[in-house]
């Protein structure tokens, strides 16, 4: 396995990829003028994500679109980079595991702006797009093609993508290309002596001579609509693999004289294709970089960027410091002046107010941790709720399963509780209570405001003078 371990430092951020913020609809993603008045954007566009291949070299039974990256699945960013785009509507082809697909795209931003079309049988990605022809219509506009297994294209190259393909005389494509350490796997990009692109020979069909080419097809095109449309019932099936190629569309261009340009990525990390785990590991690792130092430049301290998991779309503010060996998962919200870790795991759930402090060995789910309160070693909280300035002792776990159910703990303002305690819920602590170390709360304690409970099953101390 090749993972690549590039220096952190040398990777530079471009805006997130995730059709939030300024990439309103009306607006160009690019120059953030109204769409309407930005001649690239004036034509109305399609853009296709091919989703629907099982993904066989990943050697697992769920579909290859479905891995989890980062804390989400691969085709949501994807999607991203769709929307990203502006476009009037995103057509996903999904076939194997067709309704998980669409499942796990119930929620995506922008929903009302994507369709689904199956394709059933998958016979290529050339039939893909010929599923979509009744979606498509006659004149579609601009339609650009992404594969669903390319979530590292940033929004700028798919921008460049379409400048050119604007740019190009009426009906003209343009494809992205690059040329990476090791082609193999990719379709290369066959050139005429002047130059100008000829056609694209998938790996599998490519002669010896063929397969030396380093420039290769990364599977990313924008269309002029009504050539595609006309091209795609033509395509046929004469390959290693029987399968209908939608590469085989840029030939068919190229004959009826119509320009072809190529735009190379020159940044391989954005080529990176998921066709195995061992490329979603290395993906997940460029998708990482990339979040952390978003955080970085929000102001979030991260000592070790090579050990920290920071998932997508967690909130951190300004101030906090997460120490190493943490791992952070989608959907904890984290607040200002934080310190989380080292050796931390905040699950979904996990909210942390300002200045709470969670530690060396801690485990958080489903679990708020109030202002200022602490949990510094050794604990499990799970399905809580921890009012300001509690301290929560070394070793202290919240027992909240009890082999049918999950159920809740509450624990009050400036509660302290001692080094050991089980807290079987559920639950209520309220606040200024204390528990001795060791303190086993049997469920439903009947804990009142500041008393001290001890012991095994744990009972309240007699206050001095009763
Ligand atoms: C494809 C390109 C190849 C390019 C490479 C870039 C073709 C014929 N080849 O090869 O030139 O270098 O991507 O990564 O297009 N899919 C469907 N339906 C199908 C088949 C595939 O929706 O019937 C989807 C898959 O889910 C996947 C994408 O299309 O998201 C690409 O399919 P894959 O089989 O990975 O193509 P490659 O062999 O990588
Ligand atoms: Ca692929």
């Amino acid at each position: 396995m090749r993972l690549r371990r590039r220096l952190f430092w040398a990777q530079r951020p471009g805006p997130p990829i995730d059709g939030r913020g300024p990439r309103a609809y009306n607006l160009c993603p690019f120059c953030g003028r109204l769409r309407a008045a930005h001649p690239l954007m004036a034509t109305a566009l399609t853009v296709v994500i091919l989703a629907a291949g099982m993904g066989k070299r990943m050697k697992s039974a769920a579909p290859k679109v479905l891995h989890p990256l980062a804390g989400r699945p691969m085709i949501a960013w994807v999607v991203d980079q769709a929307l990203a785009l502006g476009p009037e509507r995103v057509i996903v082809v999904v076939g194997h595991g067709a309704a998980d697909v669409e499942k796990a795209l119930a929620h995506a931003p922008q929903r009302e702006r994507i369709t689904f079309v199956r394709q059933e049988p998958q016979q290529g990605t050339g039939h893909a797009l010929q599923c979509c022809l009744p979606a498509l219509g006659k004149d579609p506009g601009v339609v650009v093609v992404l594969y669903g297994d390319m979530p590292l294209l940033r929004v700028e190259s798919l921008g460049a993508l379409l400048e050119t393909q604007a740019d190009a005389a009426a009906g003209g494509a343009a494809i992205l290309t690059a040329l990476p350490d090791n082609a193999r796997g990719f379709g290369r990009i066959v050139r005429f002596e002047d130059g100008s692109v000829e056609r694209i020979v998938e790996d599998r069909d490519a002669t010896p001579a063929e397969k030396l080419i380093a420039e290769v097809n990364l599977g990313v095109y924008a269309f002029d609509g009504r050539e595609l449309v006309a091209a795609l019932p033509r395509l046929e099936s004469k390959n290693a693999q029987g399968e209908y190629y939608l590469t085989d569309v840029i030939a068919m261009l190229v004959r009826a004289k119509k320009p072809v340009a190529a735009v190379e990525l020159e940044d391989i990390e954005e080529t990176i294709g998921v066709n195995t785990l061992a490329d979603l590991a290395e993906a997940r690792w460029v998708l990482q970089m990339r979040i952390l130092e978003e955080h970085l430049e929000n102001g979030v301290f991260i000592e070790d960027p090579a050990t920290t998991y920071i998932d997508h779309g967690v909130t951190i503010g300004v101030g906090t410091k997460i120490l190493p060996c943490t791992v952070i998962r989608a959907g904890c919200t984290i607040g200002k002046g934080c310190e989380v870790g080292p050796f931390t795991q905040l699950r979904a759930g996990t909210v942390l107010a300002d200045g709470a402090e969670v530690g060396n060995f801690t485990e958080c789910k489903n679990t708020r941790v109030g202002a200022h309160a602490k949990a510094k070693h050794l604990s499990y909280l799970g399905d809580a709720e921890i009012g300001e300035r509690t301290n929560i002792g070394a070793g202290t776990i919240f027992a909240n399963y009890d082999g049918v159910a999950k159920h809740k703990t509450k624990i009050g303002d400036n509660v302290f509780i001692g080094s050991g305690t089980v807290v079987v819920a559920p639950n209520t602590i309220p606040s200024g209570v204390t528990t001795g170390a060791g303190a086993v709360l049997t469920k439903n304690s009947a804990v009142q405001s500041d008393e001290t409970w001890v012991g095994i099953p744990a009972k309240p101390l007699k206050k001095k003078g009763h």
